[in-house]
């Protein structure tokens, strides 16, 4: 596959291609973002809650983000590699967040980072940008600030909080960002936001006007029931699946079906008459 950069990300919105963006956490849900010819990949800081049992994405580590970030991009080659900033990590200064976004590229091996909020974040989006690190802005529903959202719900419903969330997509833009998702927003609100602005934007649960679209593997693939967003597709169902797997396994060893003579090493019969002498 020919690498996807960010010129492929800005030709692809030119052309109103839609781009595709999927979350992956570790070497294996990296390799099959690759295989399936996905544009882009995101280490999103969902991980938190799909893949360490959190019950927020708030107490997930820069030094944890990073190690996942290493182990999806030794996986995700071709697509172009995103890492999302966990809470606490770059909120404060712009000066701590562009350490940050340094040691992600440098240790984490990925091409962008991504972080949640607009206005007030445009000076970190931009002081990031200035040294050559590309930034997904993320703009709607921030999943970081649950608490003072009330919980994981629909936003901008209000025409006083859709104009704030076009004034916040703005904001990012002009600071620098390459492209900024919409969480949870009506469509017509999402569409409206997207025709404003020159870069992409990518939706999740925010219809289909959007320039392109992310979700999150686990959810995708059925990996994870806890909690399932009214936005999100079950493209197949991976834990049943591995659920199967399992039982029979467990039932084969109880059996004793498993293993078979197949899965087993044989010696050469000289040898074991000797050893037996
Ligand atoms: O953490 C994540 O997976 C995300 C995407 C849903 C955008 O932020
Ligand atoms: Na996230």
């Amino acid at each position: 596959r020919p690498k996807v950069t960010i010129r492929t990300i800005r030709r692809m919105a030119k052309q109103k291609e839609p781009i595709s963006m999927m979350t992956a956490q570790d070497y294996p849900s990296g390799l099959m973002v690759d295989r399936a010819g996905i544009d882009t990949c995101l280490v999103g800081d969902s991980l938190a809650m799909v893949t360490l049992g959190h019950d927020t994405t708030n107490p997930v580590t820069v030094d944890e983000m990073i190690h996942h970030c290493k182990a999806v991009a030794r996986g995700c080659k071709a697509p172009f590699l995103i890492g999302d900033l966990p809470f606490g990590s770059y909120e404060s200064n712009p000066e701590d967040a562009v350490k940050v976004a340094l040691r992600f590229v440098k240790e984490g091996n990925v091409e962008a980072v991504k972080l949640e909020g607009g206005k007030e974040m445009a000076e970190t989006v931009r002081r990031i940008t200035t040294v050559g690190i590309p930034v997904l802005a993320h703009v709607g529903l921030t999943p970081q600030r649950q608490a003072s959202l009330g919980g994981f719900r629909v936003q901008a419903k209000t025409a006083k909080q859709a104009r704030a969330l076009l004034e916040d997509a703005l904001a990012v833009q002009e600071a620098g960002a390459f492209a900024v998702v919409l969480e949870a927003v009506p469509e017509e609100i999402a569409s409206y936001v997207t025709q404003q602005l020159t870069i992409p934007t990518i939706g999740i649960g925010a219809g289909n006007g959007c320039s392109g679209q992310v979700l999150v593997q686990n959810d995708a693939l059925g990996m994870f029931d806890r909690f399932v967003p009214k936005f999100t597709k079950q493209y197949a169902n991976i834990g049943q699946i591995m659920v199967d797997g399992l039982k029979k396994y467990h039932e084969e060893v109880k059996s004793r079906a498993f293993p078979a003579k197949e899965n087993t090493y044989p010696i050469n019969e000289a040898e074991l008459a000797r050893f037996f002498e």
